[in-house]
């Protein structure tokens, strides 16, 4: 059995790989903005008047993207800071998300998220973090907008515990906000790190880092200020969660930071503690035990995110994959497991800042976008490894929204089927049909309701379909768990529906969780999942 090169292990040591999660307008774009500053990557000319321009160069492709200023699909960024190489991968930042994000989150090895202080946190984040917590990667917390009037320190830690169910520890901690927000008291080297506006959006510019006895101290923040700060720092030493890295390792305790994107203050040291805390890349499961990427020597990957028609001239679709341990080469051929045949992985692509570039080679731990002709599906493995092994699949996360669709002209039936299904492979929506029709019928379910307005307008421009579409009421769905199962027979309520997902497997649709019970109630022995199996 070959030997994993040093030099290759060296490469995945230094690669971190990261999802950024927040509730809209919390300020993830920008803080990612920030990231790729210190990174070098993009270069937003001392100001962040550009950010509206560079938001759109940065993560956002689509066209509905840029007619409504959202990022609709997650886009994977890299950049090198301090000897790492980092991949942010981005999540929508709307109210409405697709199972893309949570798909995302499968890639990540730790997620950030990010806090609008005045806020707290909010229902977006409530429902990513779920994902974190059910694959136990570690969480580190950015509270920010400090530069504006913010809720009450302990009041904010406490909204993360109890909402989020993790205890927190602040490695920093704020002093004063909004007008008379002075900077952070670093709890460790307990030095006050001074706040100023002065360079916003720059990199240039030393932070003021200054001890908290210094006499200096007294004309930068005010004996109440200090005062307070003083209780505060006791009360938390007394009482909160001290630092554990081994509970930060296992997603139990979250580190958080203060800090304030816009005006640059506190995203390097946010960076520079989040890359000594967070791992190299971790082991992941398959069906031949955990694969250790500092083990490993060959070559596997999965595949997290499909996106068709990412460059419209070119009506190119894209397979984005996780590199889960050894060295990838361009145009290296590779065992693609759930199609059973060596596959050639061309025109590798990665994100680097704005541009798109080939690359040559990749590392464990690193996302690659690789065009696909149409034979990946989200989920399937790829290996050099003559021991062939698949990775755990990622799950299928249930749809709360259901509307019927049909094309408006009868004769665009063809395309309208093709469209369809092909959106639906990219995991952005997922279909189903009537259980006891033909395919006349389609049901789309998403998880997110701007996922409607994006199919229709992907339809419209991509297909040349023009749709109609009536919404369901339905909001729940069940996949049926048991193996023999009549659903003739079946007994539910009146305002049940029974339909079936494209691998003909049947599932229920339900309005409200009453009749749920009352269907199980009805049918002696009946399993109904939420995720299909
Ligand atoms: P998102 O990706 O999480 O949705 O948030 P985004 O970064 O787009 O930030 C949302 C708004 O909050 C932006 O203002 C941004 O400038 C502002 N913001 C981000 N970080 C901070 C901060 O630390 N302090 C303050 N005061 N504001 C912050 P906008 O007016 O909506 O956009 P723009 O006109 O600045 O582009």
């Amino acid at each position: 059995m070959s030997q994993l090169s040093k030099e290759i292990k060296e490469q995945i040591e230094k690669r971190r790989t990261f999802a950024i999660i927040s509730h809209p307008d919390a300020g993830k774009t920008t803080l990612t903005e920030k990231f790729l500053l210190y990174g070098g990557a993009i270069n937003l000319a001392g100001s962040v008047k550009g950010k509206a321009t560079a938001r759109h160069a940065v993560s956002d492709w689509m066209e509905i993207e840029k007619e409504r200023g959202i990022s609709v699909t997650s886009s994977v960024l890299q950049f090198n800071y301090g000897g790492y190489c980092i991949n942010i991968l981005d999540t929508p930042g709307h109210q409405d998300f697709s199972e893309d994000t949570y798909r995302t989150l499968m890639a990540a090895d730790s997620a950030v998220m990010v806090i609008d202080a005045s806020k707290g946190v909010e229902a977006q984040t409530r429902k990513l973090f779920k994902v974190c917590t059910m694959r136990h990667i570690p969480i580190f917390t950015f509270i920010n907008k400090m530069d504006r009037e913010a809720l009450d320190t302990f009041e904010l830690l406490d909204d993360i515990e109890n909402e989020l169910g993790i205890a927190t520890c602040p490695v920093n901690w704020p002093i004063g906000s909004g007008k008379e927000f002075r900077g952070v008291y670093d709890r460790e080297t307990r030095k006050v790190e001074i706040f100023s506006e002065t360079h916003k959006g720059t990199t240039q510019g030393e932070v003021r880092k200054i001890s908290l006895d210094d006499p200096g101290m007294d004309s930068l923040i005010s004996p109440e200020q200090k005062e307070k700060l003083l209780e505060e720092i006791e009360l938390q030493d007394g009482a909160g969660a001290e630092f554990d890295q081994e509970l930060v390792s296992k997603g139990e305790l979250s580190p958080v930071f203060f800090g304030s994107a816009l005006t640059n203050f506190g995203v390097e040291t946010f960076l520079k503690h989040f890359l000594m805390m967070t791992s190299s890349p971790l082991p992941r499961m398959s069906d031949k035990g955990e694969i250790d990427p500092m083990k490993e020597p060959d070559f596997s990957a999965f595949v997290f995110k499909i996106q068709a028609n990412m460059n419209k001239a070119h009506r190119d679709r894209i397979a984005f994959m996780r590199i889960c341990s050894g060295e990838f080469e361009a145009g290296m051929d590779v065992y693609h497991m759930q199609g059973r045949k060596k596959v050639r992985l061309s025109q590798p692509q990665q994100l680097m800042a704005k541009e798109r570039k080939i690359v040559e080679k990749a590392y464990g731990g690193g996302i690659i976008g690789v065009f696909d002709p149409g034979i990946f599906s989200i989920g399937d493995t790829l290996t050099a490894s003559g021991d062939r092994f698949c990775y755990e699949g990622i799950p299928t996360f249930a749809p709360e929204h259901f509307a019927r669709v049909r094309q408006l002209d009868t004769m665009k039936r063809k395309q309208f089927v093709k469209g369809i299904n092909q959106i639906a492979q990219e995991g952005a929506i997922q279909i189903f049909q009537e259980y006891n029709t033909g395919m006349e019928e389609i049901i789309v379910g998403v998880v997110g309701v701007l996922q409607f307005d994006v199919l229709k307008y992907r339809l419209e421009n991509e297909y040349n379909v023009e749709i109609r579409m009536d919404n369901l009421p339905y909001e729940y769905i069940r996949w049926i768990g048991n193996e023999e199962i009549n659903l003739d027979k079946l007994t539910g309520t009146s305002d049940m529906k029974k339909v079936k997902d494209l691998k003909g497997r049947p599932l229920l649709l339900f309005v409200n969780e009453w009749s749920i019970r009352m269907t199980q109630d009805r049918n002696e022995g009946l399993i109904l999942t939420e995720f299909a199996r």
